[in-house]
């Protein structure tokens, strides 16, 4: 077994090779760790006899490897090594999501013509065994809807914008503080990270290689305290979630912040807890939850890819993809659901009217409306929800309302799940 890969989760599995041996050997065989490679091999590195470090292109080139264990991250070099060792015969274990997103089609294609082995559990979710569970437990069934909360950092900004009232940018300082945010937070926030495991999650309940390309994403950085108060108030909670739905030839497939109703499961996963629900048309819903991140739960993942490497079990990807080609993916334009919009506006009259008048000629019809008392002539958030509609209409609605005068600051947009 060679390592690519020193750093939180590198260690880890370093470490579970070690203090797991005897059980990893009474599973898969005896094994012995070959390298482990990292950037610069010359500098020593704490627990790691100096012997065993080296460079990707040699551990690649070491006859005596087997199985390729990559955790460095990264879109490239990490395809180029991946692809090589697939070539070779080599069985690999990745937890890197943006590869297995990003490279989706090329992977596919690759184990096809290598028969190489991939296997990737701790990609998504870290610990949350949920691509055994969409691949193995629930494969009599057709998965009509995978709807997750994947990215730690973003459910524990939120839980905090919601329990203690901060900003989006206070409650990023406290994650950053606390170990649970990256110093460059932009993948995590952006809703990018959560659409690499979304395209995962659907490649697999899908049987088709799904890429995040394109894939609709949004952040959770334009959220404010104001928005998540107001849920609270009205029963809901403001979640960022994957969702993806999956039927007759058509796949939905999006990130975004969402509101869901605190009697739903899902929305009641708090802090940098991960958590997926999924619905097959034999089982019904289930949900998954538990610790998504961090050095062993993740390392736990890859260690038992490992073992079952070592055992030379066939990895994921058993669903076959259906007859008739590629699903098709259904454009953000045409998903329709219920809409909470927050316009920031100068309190003078005729601006209710306008907004109405606005929503009307789109089509859009008004399920609420808020605004709190307020000195005439100050800002004031007016709040608004809506009934059934499809996203463009919506967002051509709020293109709309971008150039009155009235409005202070960016709307607010969440789109909200029954
Ligand atoms: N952290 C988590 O909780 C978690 C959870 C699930 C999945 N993952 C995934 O696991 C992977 C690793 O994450 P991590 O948090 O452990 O990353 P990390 O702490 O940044 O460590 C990356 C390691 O890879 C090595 N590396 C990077 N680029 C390299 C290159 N070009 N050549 C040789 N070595 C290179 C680094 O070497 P140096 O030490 O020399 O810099 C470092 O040891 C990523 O794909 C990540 O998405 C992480």
């Amino acid at each position: 077994v060679g390592v690519i890969g020193h750093g939180g989760v590198g260690q880890g599995v370093v470490q579970l090779l070690e203090e797991r041996r005897e059980l990893l050997t009474r599973i898969g065989g005896p094994f012995t760790l070959v390298g482990v490679a990292v950037r610069d091999p010359a500098r020593p590195r704490e627990g790691l006899a100096p012997g065993l470090l080296t460079t990707p292109e040699a551990l690649l080139a070491d006859p005596r490897l087997d199985v390729l264990v990559e955790v460095a991250g990264g879109v490239e070099p990490a395809f180029r090594w991946v692809a090589e060792a697939l070539r070779r015969g080599k069985a690999v274990v990745t937890a890197n999501k943006a590869l297995l997103a990003e490279r989706a089609e090329e992977l596919e294609s690759l184990r096809r013509e290598s028969g190489g082995r991939l296997f990737c559990e701790a990609a998504v979710a870290g610990g949350l065994p949920i691509l055994q569970v969409l691949d193995r437990g629930l494969l009599a069934n057709r998965v009509v809807r995978v709807e997750g909360i994947l990215n730690g950092t973003c459910n524990f900004i939120l839980t905090r914008m919601e329990r203690e009232r901060l900003s989006f940018a206070e409650a990023l300082a406290r994650a950053q503080a606390l170990g649970f945010a990256e110093a460059d937070p932009g993948l995590d926030v952006s809703g990018g990270d959560t659409a690499h495991k979304l395209a995962v999650l659907a490649s697999l309940a899908t049987g088709h290689p799904v890429s995040s390309r394109g894939l609709f994403t949004e952040g959770i950085e334009k959220l404010t305290a104001f928005d998540l108060q107001w849920a609270e108030a009205h029963g809901l909670r403001v979640k960022l979630l994957a969702i993806g739905r999956f039927g007759g030839g058509r796949m939905e497939l999006r990130v975004h912040p969402t509101l869901v109703p605190k009697s739903h499961l899902i929305s009641q996963v708090m802090d940098e807890v991960n958590a997926v629900a999924v619905e097959g048309d034999l089982v019904g819903p289930q949900l998954y939850s538990g610790k998504g991140a961090g050095r062993l739960p993740t390392a736990s993942a890859v260690v038992g890819d490992v073992a079952q490497a070592l055992r030379g079990e066939r990895p994921l990807g058993a669903r076959p993809q259906e007859e008739g080609g590629p699903w098709r993916v259904v454009p953000m334009g045409e998903v329709v659901s219920r809409h909470y919009v927050h316009l920031e506006v100068v309190d003078r009259p005729g601006v209710v009217a306008r907004v109405a008048g606005t929503l009307a000629a789109h089509g859009i019809s008004i399920a609420s409306l808020y605004q709190p008392e307020a000195a005439h002539g100050s800002q004031v958030p007016l709040v608004f929800t809506t009934h059934p509609a499809p996203d463009a209409a919506l967002t051509r609605a709020l293109a709309g309302l971008a150039a009155e005068p009235f409005l202070a600051a960016p709307a607010v947009h969440v789109r909200m799940e029954a």
